[in-house]
Formats: C-alpha cells, sequence, structure tokens
C-alpha cells in the first residue's frame, strides 16, 4: 500500500504565513490582487493599452498612431554608463507640457521637512532611543488624502545637494481626487502597514498591501486612492536622494536568495476612461508643495517603453539566509534593497526585512547582542508583535536609535535565553513582520516626529530597563581573588619580561658574570 502523502493546508491570510509558498497559489501576487504586472528586476520593460501602439525599430516617429505625442522622461545623465541610464519613452494623448499654469505653495495639512543640515533649527538629534506609539490616524470628520497626510520624520542630507534621506509616514483617510503626487526630489519607497492602496501611475496600477513594498521613482506622476472596503490607511516611506533602490549584491550567497529578481512586479500601461477632467499634479519640489493644473488626466500613457517603471514587491517571498552553525549573523542579511552613497564601502540606507524564519545556530547566545551600531536604526512593525522592545512599540509606530545609541534587547525572553541554552531548531518571528530603515547617516529629527504627531515618547525608552540585568561577574564566586591573582601574576610576569632588557639582571639570572664567564668560575 502506498504511504499516505499528508497536503499541508493552504494559508491563504497573508499576516499568517511563514512564507508565501504557504499559500500554494501559482500566480505571483496575492488572490485580492486586481491587476496584472510584468515581472522582473530592472529591465527595459514596454507595455500597451493598444497592441501595435510602440513605434518599430523606433522610439521618435513622424506621426506616432491614433494621434498619440512622443515624450520622454530622464532619470539619469543623458550620457550616463549603459548599466547606469535610466530613462522611459511615452506616447500619450496629450503631452505633460499642456498644462494651465503653476500654483506655487500649495496649502497642505502635511508635515513636510527636507532640509536635514546643521544650519535648520528645526530638526535636532534624537539622543535618547526614541519611540513612537501608532502614528494618529486622520479624525473621521476630516478628509485626507495622501498629500495632506504625508508627514517626515526625519532624515539626513537635503534633495538640493542631490545627497541623502528622509523617512516619513502617510496616514490618510480619503482619495486622491483628481489629485495626481509628483516627487521631483528622490525615489520613494513605500510600506503598506494598514489598509490597502490603489495606486495608479502613468505606467499603469499598482496594488499595494500590509506587507508589501512599493518603489515609485523621482518624477513619476502617482494618484493613491484607498483599497476597496478600505477606510482608512498608514504606512512608512523612505526616499532617497542622488540615489536609487537597488537589490543587494549577494556575494557568497550566490546567484539567488534574498529578495529574488523574478519577484518584482511592474505595472501594464493604462489609461483613465475619461480623459478630459480637471486634474492638478502636487509636485514635492525641495520639501515644497506647488502644483501644476491640467484640464486632462496625466493618466493617458497608451503605450511606454523604459526603465524608469515604479514596481513591487511582496515581502513575504523574501528568501531568508541565516546561520546554520554558530552566532548571530549580522541583519546585513535581511536586506531587500539598498540604496548607494557616495562612500563605496557604506550604503546610504538599506532597507530590512524581519519575517518569519528557522532559528538553528547551536552554541549560540541567538538574539542580537548589545550594540553600538554607527547606523540609525530605525524599526516598525507592519502587524503581528514584531521586534519592538516595549508595549508601545505596536503597528503602525515605530522606534528609532540614532548612530552609537547603546542598545539591546530586554524582554523576558530576552533575559531568560542565556538560562534556556537553546540548541533546537525553532521558527521565530512567525505571524509578524517588522520592517528596518537603516542608514550609515545619524538621522536628525523634525518637529512633527519630536512632538506634534503626538505619540512620541519623549523619555525614549527607560535606560533602568537594563537595571534588570544583574552585574554578575561581580558575585562570582571568588572574583576577587582571581582578579589579584591577575594582578600578581601580571607583575611577576612584567618583573621577569624586565630581566631580559638589562644585560646585569639577565646575566644574573642565568648565573653568568658581566664578563662572559659563569658566577663561581671566574
Ligand atoms: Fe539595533
Amino acid at each position: 500500500m502506498p504511504a499516505t502523502v499528508k497536503k499541508p493546508t493552504p494559508i491563504k491570510d497573508l499576516q499568517r504565513v511563514f512564507h508565501y509558498t504557504d499559500t500554494q497559489s501559482r500566480k505571483p501576487t496575492r488572490d485580492n490582487d486586481p491587476y496584472e504586472y510584468q515581472a522582473g528586476w530592472n529591465n527595459r520593460f514596454q507595455s500597451e493599452v493598444i497592441p501595435g501602439t510602440l513605434p518599430a525599430g523606433q522610439n521618435n516617429p513622424q506621426a506616432p498612431r491614433f494621434g498619440l505625442y512622443t515624450e520622454g522622461i530622464t532619470y539619469s545623465a543623458f550620457a550616463a554608463p549603459r548599466a547606469h541610464n535610466y530613462s522611459t519613452y511615452m506616447y500619450r494623448v496629450r503631452p505633460s507640457a499642456a498644462h494651465g499654469g503653476y500654483i506655487t505653495n500649495l496649502e497642505t495639512k502635511a508635515h513636510i521637512e527636507n532640509c536635514f543640515l546643521s544650519l535648520n533649527p528645526k530638526v535636532e538629534p534624537l539622543v535618547q532611543q526614541a519611540e513612537w506609539s501608532p502614528f494618529p490616524l486622520p479624525p473621521d470628520d476630516e478628509k485626507i488624502d495622501f498629500v495632506d497626510g504625508l508627514h517626515t520624520l526625519g532624515g539626513s542630507g537635503d534633495p538640493n545637494l542631490r545627497e541623502g534621506v528622509a523617512l516619513y509616514v502617510y496616514m490618510i483617510n480619503a482619495d486622491m481626487d483628481h489629485r495626481a503626487f509628483c516627487n521631483t526630489d528622490g525615489d520613494f519607497l513605500l510600506v503598506a502597514q494598514l489598509g490597502n492602496l490603489d495606486i495608479q501611475t502613468e505606467f499603469g496600477k499598482i496594488f499595494l498591501q500590509p506587507g508589501e513594498i512599493c518603489v515609485i521613482q523621482r518624477g513619476v506622476r502617482f494618484a493613491i486612492r484607498l483599497g476597496p472596503g478600505v477606510k482608512q490607511a498608514r504606512g512608512y516611506i523612505t526616499e532617497v536622494w542622488g540615489s536609487m533602490w537597488e537589490l543587494p549584491d549577494l556575494g557568497p550567497i550566490g546567484g539567488h536568495g534574498l529578495a529574488n529578481p523574478r519577484d518584482f512586479l511592474y505595472p501594464v500601461a493604462h489609461i483613465d476612461e475619461n480623459l478630459h477632467e480637471n486634474w492638478l499634479i502636487v509636485n514635492k519640489a525641495n520639501g515644497k508643495y506647488n502644483a501644476i493644473k491640467l484640464d486632462h488626466s496625466p493618466f493617458d500613457v497608451v503605450a511606454w517603453h523604459g526603465n524608469v517603471i515604479p514596481y513591487k514587491y511582496d515581502l513575504t517571498k523574501f528568501a531568508s539566509q541565516n546561520a546554520t552553525s554558530v552566532d548571530h549573523t549580522d541583519p546585513s542579511v535581511n536586506c531587500v534593497l539598498t540604496a548607494k552613497s557616495r562612500d563605496p564601502n557604506t550604503p546610504l540606507v538599506d532597507f530590512l526585512w524581519f519575517g518569519p524564519r528557522w532559528d538553528v545556530a547551536s552554541n549560540t547566545f541567538r538574539p542580537p547582542y548589545f550594540h553600538r551600531n554607527s547606523a540609525t536604526e530605525f524599526l516598525a512593525c507592519l502587524y503581528g508583535k514584531g521586534l519592538g522592545r516595549s508595549d508601545a512599540f505596536l503597528p503602525g509606530g515605530g522606534s528609532v536609535e540614532i548612530s552609537h545609541t547603546p542598545h539591546g534587547g530586554f524582554d523576558e525572553p530576552y533575559q531568560t535565553e542565556m538560562q534556556l541554552m537553546v540548541n533546537e531548531p525553532r521558527r521565530i518571528l512567525e505571524n509578524q513582520m517588522t520592517i528596518m530603515v537603516e542608514s550609515s547617516r545619524s538621522f536628525l529629527f523634525t518637529e512633527y516626529a519630536r512632538g506634534g504627531c503626538g505619540t512620541f515618547h519623549s523619555q525614549g525608552t527607560d535606560p533602568k530597563v537594563w537595571d534588570a540585568l544583574p552585574d554578575r561577574f561581580s558575585n562570582y564566586p571568588g572574583i576577587k581573588q582571581i582578579l589579584e591573582k591577575v594582578k600578581t601574576d601580571k607583575a611577576t610576569r612584567r618583573a621577569q619580561l624586565e630581566e631580559y632588557y638589562d644585560d646585569n639582571k639577565l646575566a644574573a639570572a642565568v648565573g653568568v658574570s658581566t664578563n662572559g664567564s659563569a658566577n663561581g668560575n671566574a
């Protein structure tokens, strides 16, 4: 009789899976994702609403098909090396240059701060370990869309210098209604924490759910709406200036692992049904909003080809690597995307994943050791219990340590881990997803982050929590005598060594007279 093969039950709740493969789905997207995508990484993709719209063998035909206009968007210098050359050609109903004028200093309820230089008195370092309870969602009686619901927490550098990074949260309860956003400063990496988002870009639509991330490049126009049935949404954004999000090199890991290139999904061309309504393009330029008035939809690109295309990635697909013999592996092994700095040895910022994985190292204290890292670490839990260091750290909140702020774990499992002497394989970090934004820069924080948001814990983590860690060394049996013996032995060794540097002492030690003959035989 053949052995019965027990087929595991598919897990459809993505917040309960150990890995995306637990869904047993053959589709690259979650069941409720309504859109079609192209898979790959860093390719030149192409897409058409109507087949045959893209000109064959050229980019600039005398008359694009269907009376469309050719428009290009560049992202790199014209003559950048091929591997770093980014641009997209669009064939659209109206060129972006057709518009009804500009509105400067657009009024907003957002808190945008992009100047993270020491001369800006509005930004400060956080010398203590800081943390935030969940960032406040908009009140029901106020409609806040993405333009008004974007708030800068901190960062380093300045977009005008094409140098640096900024961290934001967004909290919204309304769709962007005939408003599109265009960030001319840098590239946004969006992380959905609460509520599904329906993101329309010039190149097509992206559905984003908690646990998924999306990158929208500098200069690309997009509108964010709430997904079906979603009343409010919250998430995190990391913006890079003068750099771009890349997959990290894998070194000895080889060609596969961590975030795999084929799991990145790019949209397909899509145009609005009604192309003749009034729209406002809200530009973020050097950290300030201005706007462009249109009497037509900005989402009218019938066909496109290029490599400046927004994309998304499902963090539950991350192929985790870790220690399989001894010792805690550095968290760099959890890097999903990285952005280079001008220093070839140090990234500007890494975006890291902490999801479910096996924990198998033997004879090892498995949790992170106490540390004072040169990097700034911002941690946020997307769902589940997360990796927070206190009850204040709930999904939708955050915690931070700027460079060289001493810290470590202190919760109950951490304190008992040494006694447990765990050597068994175990699954850890299940039913939760935590992200970390780790930057080589020492962040400065905005007034919004330091109190304006209303959920900042101004005292940070109480350093007293570590007083629960006893001084075991001082109570070790005989430790005073051991230290005394070390001192005595060291003095004896030093005295012995001293003899080698003095001819007379050395001669006396070996019983030889200073004229070269042995003592007593002269
Ligand atoms: Fe840390």
